[in-house]
């Protein structure tokens, strides 16, 4: 919007009259996938390491992760879940198979985490679960198996194996995925195929009458004109959920790369995650921003197809995708994270409260060492990325009800021949009845002045923290891990309002009261 306002600066007027929807915490929530140094080196480096570690777990990884209240964790793919078989990852640790993890660098795969490892994680991390089955090579019955495994509290002999693994209670199952990108490489089928074999996996999908677990179909993934809908559409019209044939959310995917590929299947010349010219901070800004434009387009077809709201929305796949580090495995998807990916994340937590409705969970890609991480290691040394600050300055956020705001007099940001909004907003209201405010400022050069006013009430002061740098790709090294860190931030109202200063590529977080 360019419309000015009398005292020339951009003002967010928040609607606090008009409350928006429960921002579901699990919007904040994380994908580990059995790829690259995710989980061996990034996370698991087992009892016996010299790495100081709880029950195998990196103990200064688990420290941070738990800074970041992480609501639900997916796993264990992505792509390799579609050749995992969960038998190989139970039992004593000496016993387990090594096999080829294929796809993700035809490295081996020591199966020293599994399913009991899994739920140990999410446990420590106070997480919800979220397991994706193998629906590429596994059978129904492989998949009914884990389930009766993972969550029977009978005297099966499932369940009693379970239990001679140290395991008496049934593991906490919140969601269960059937498939992963079945339109690419979960087996490239047409929707009307899924949906069958959809309908048919998940009437086979048991769990015990008591356990509310959520069944997740594979869905669609950003792309042009009516592709992006084609699998929700579909889906939700020719599924009717019933207690056998469960349906609770069907899942989307969308990456974002400085150099677009026309969703064609590259791992190659994406752009680079460091070292970029700023006609690519811009562009890869202007592709996360496409996020508002997929999720519209899907909410849209729910409310037709879903009028009572029964299916969710879950981006469980989403963030930046550059070219792998030099040096590393491209297998291993290992990339840098710079300021202009916190960027990402904060624009796209706004475009999320925005569809809260619809949007119940959303998983970036990934947790440790994989695309926009929020961790990165190297040996015994660790460091917190850009995107991790922006995790964790936005946990307010999480479970908070969303408060509409209009942004008047914002100006775009204009870069050759792209042109993106100079500001993205973003406020919710706590449990506890605390305001909190975000502020993205997208341009790399100048700052903004921007006025907060309430409907009401004068609003009187601004206190939390603001992350930003010297350069569009500032990032953290081994060697300077706090190149990039929030910094507390103030502001006071004046005779004019309560007017906050955003630098130049920023991200701002404050409680306003
Ligand atoms: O996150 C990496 C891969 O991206 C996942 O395995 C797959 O689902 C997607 O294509």
């Amino acid at each position: 919007m360019s419309q000015s306002t009398e005292n020339g600066f951009t003002r967010v007027q928040l609607n606090t009259a008009d409350a928006g929807a429960v921002i579901n915490k699990n919007i904040y929530g994380q994908f580990a996938e059995h790829l690259g140094r995710l989980f061996y080196d990034g996370l698991w480096v087992g009892h016996d390491s010299d790495i100081p570690n709880t029950r195998g777990w990196r103990t200064d990884v688990l420290e941070a992760l738990q800074k970041l209240a992480v609501p639900v964790l997916r796993w264990p793919g992505g792509c390799f879940s579609d050749e995992y078989r969960w038998r190989d990852g139970i039992g004593a640790a000496e016993d387990r198979p090594v096999r080829v993890n294929t796809l993700w660098g035809g490295v081996e795969e020591s199966n020293q985490v599994g399913t009991h490892e899994y739920f140990d994680l999410v446990e420590l991390l106070g997480a919800e679960a979220y397991v994706n089955c193998n629906m590429g090579t596994g059978s129904p019955r492989e998949m009914a198996e884990w389930l009766e495994y993972m969550t029977s509290h009978s005297k099966s002999d499932l369940a009693e194996l379970r239990r001679s693994n140290g395991r008496d209670q049934p593991f906490r199952l919140h969601h269960f995925g059937i498939g992963n990108e079945t339109w690419g490489a979960g087996g490239f089928m047409r929707p009307e195929y899924y949906c069958d074999r959809y309908k048919h996996w998940s009437t086979m999908a048991r769990v015990p009458w008591d356990v509310p677990t959520k069944f997740v179909a594979s869905g669609g993934h950003g792309a042009d004109g009516e592709a992006v809908t084609e699998w929700t559409d579909y889906l939700t019209k020719n599924i009717q959920p019933n207690f056998l044939c469960k349906l609770d959310a069907i899942s989307f995917h969308y990456y974002s790369h400085p150099k677009k590929k026309d969703n064609s299947l590259t791992l190659e010349d994406l752009g680079k995650a460091t070292a970029f010219p700023e006609d690519e901070w811009i562009s890869t800004l202007q592709a996360a921003l496409k996020m508002e434009e997929f999720l519209a387009a899907n909410r849209a077809v729910l409310e037709e197809n879903d009028p009572e709201g029964h299916v969710g929305l879950y981006v469980d796949e989403w963030g930046t995708w550059y070219d792998s580090e030099e040096g590393s495995q491209p297998g291993f998807l290992y990339q840098q994270n710079s300021l202009r990916d916190a960027l990402v994340a904060a624009v796209t937590f706004n475009i999320f409260h925005r569809y809260a409705d619809r949007v119940q969970m959303a998983n970036i890609a990934q947790l440790v060492n994989v695309l926009q991480a929020m961790i990165l290691t190297e040996g015994d040394r660790m460091l917190l990325t850009p995107t991790y600050h922006a995790f964790r300055m936005y946990v307010p956020f999480q479970g908070a009800t969303h408060v509409p705001l209009f942004v008047v007099g914002s100006t775009d940001y204009v870069c050759e021949d792209r042109a993106i909004p100079a500001i993205s907003a973003s406020a919710a209201r706590t449990e506890t009845g605390e305001l909190f405010v975000s502020l993205v400022n997208t341009h790399p050069h100048l700052e903004q002045a921007i006025e907060v006013a309430g409907p009401d009430s004068p609003l009187t002061s601004a206190r939390g923290e603001l992350l930003t740098a010297e350069q569009m790709d500032a990032h953290n090294t081994f060697d300077q891990p706090a190149n990039v860190v929030p910094v507390s931030y103030e502001a006071d109202a004046t005779d004019a309002g309560l007017l906050l200063t955003v630098p130049a590529k920023s991200v701002l977080v404050v409680k306003v009261d």
